[in-house]
C-alpha cells in the first residue's frame, strides 16, 4: 500500500516579505541566545571522536533517525558522516546515550541551532552539510522557525564548504536559497530531486506519496 503524505499548503505564496530584513538583521548582531545546555554536553563528547577522525567530514542536520546518515555512510566510505537530531525517539534504535559509532558514521542526539554554533566556535568545518526535509514551518508567521529565517543562518553557512537542501515545499527552498545568495554563497538553480533510491524516510514517504520534491545546492562543488 502507497503511504500518503499530504501536499504543504500555506497562505504564502510567494517569499516572505520580510525575509531580507531578517536575514540582514541576523548578519549585522551576532545571536547572543544562551546555547542549549543538553547539547554542549553531548559536543564535549563528540570532540576527542572528531580529533580522531582522519576523513573529511560531511554533515546529516536533522537525520531524524539516522537512516540517511548510514546511507550516506555506504555512498561516501572516504568520508565520515555525523547524523545530527533532537529527537531521542527517532534516534532511539541507533544512538546509545544520545551518541553511536556506526562504521564511518556518528549519530549524536543535539540541538542543531546550538551544534551548529558550537561547531564554528571550535574550528570545524565540514565538506558538506546536508538539510533534508528541514521541518517546513509553512504559516507566514512561522518565518523565524525556518532555518533561513532563524539568528543561526549565517553561521549555519559557516559549518560546511558546500550544502544540500531538500524539501517538499519549493517556497521553502527557494527561500533558503535566495537568503545564501544575499550572504554571498555561490547558488546552484533550484530544481526537482530526482528519485531513484530514496534518501531519507522522508523522501520515501513524500515520493511514495506522489509529491515533487526540489533540491538546492550550495557552495563549491
Ligand atoms: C521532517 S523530519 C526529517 C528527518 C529526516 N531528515 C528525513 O528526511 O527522514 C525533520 C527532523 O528534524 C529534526 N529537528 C527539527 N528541529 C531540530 C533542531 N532544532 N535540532 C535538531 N533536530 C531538529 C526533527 O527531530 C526531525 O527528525
Amino acid at each position: 500500500m502507497r503511504a500518503h503524505s499530504k501536499l504543504i499548503t500555506s497562505a504564502q505564496q510567494m517569499i516572505h516579505p520580510q525575509l531580507s530584513a531578517r536575514v540582514l538583521k541576523h548578519l549585522r548582531h551576532d545571536w547572543q541566545q544562551p546555547l542549549h545546555r543538553a547539547t554542549v554536553t553531548q559536543f564535549q563528547r563528540l570532540l576527542p571522536i572528531l580529533r580522531t577522525l582522519d576523513r573529511p567530514l560531511l554533515l546529516d542536520s536533522g537525520c531524524g533517525t539516522g537512516a540517511s546518515t548510514l546511507t550516506l555512510a555506504n555512498l561516501h566510505p572516504g568520508h565520515w558522516l555525523i547524523g545530527v537530531d533532537q529527537s531521542a525517539l527517532r534516534l532511539r534504535r541507533l544512538a546509545a546515550d544520545g551518541l553511536g559509532v556506526h562504521g564511518n558514521a556518528i549519530l549524536l542526539r543535539a540541538e542543531l541551532s546550538s551544534f551548529w554554533r558550537l561547531w564554528v566556535a571550535a574550528g570545524w568545518r565540514a565538506e558538506k552539510n546536508y538539510l533534508l526535509y528541514p521541518n517546513p514551518w509553512p504559516k507566514a508567521a512561522q518565518i523565524g522557525r525556518r532555518w533561513h529565517g532563524h539568528p543561526v543562518f549565517p553561521l549555519l553557512l559557516q559549518t560546511a564548504a558546500q550544502f544540500e537542501l531538500r524539501s517538499n515545499w519549493r517556497l521553502y527552498v527557494d527561500e533558503f536559497a535566495l537568503a545564501a545568495s544575499w550572504l554571498g554563497a555561490p547558488v546552484d538553480a533550484v530544481a526537482a530531486v530526482m528519485i531513484d533510491a530514496p534518501l531519507t524516510p522522508f523522501e520515501r514517504k513524500y515520493h511514495d506519496s506522489g509529491q515533487t520534491l526540489w533540491r538546492v545546492r550550495i557552495g563549491a562543488n
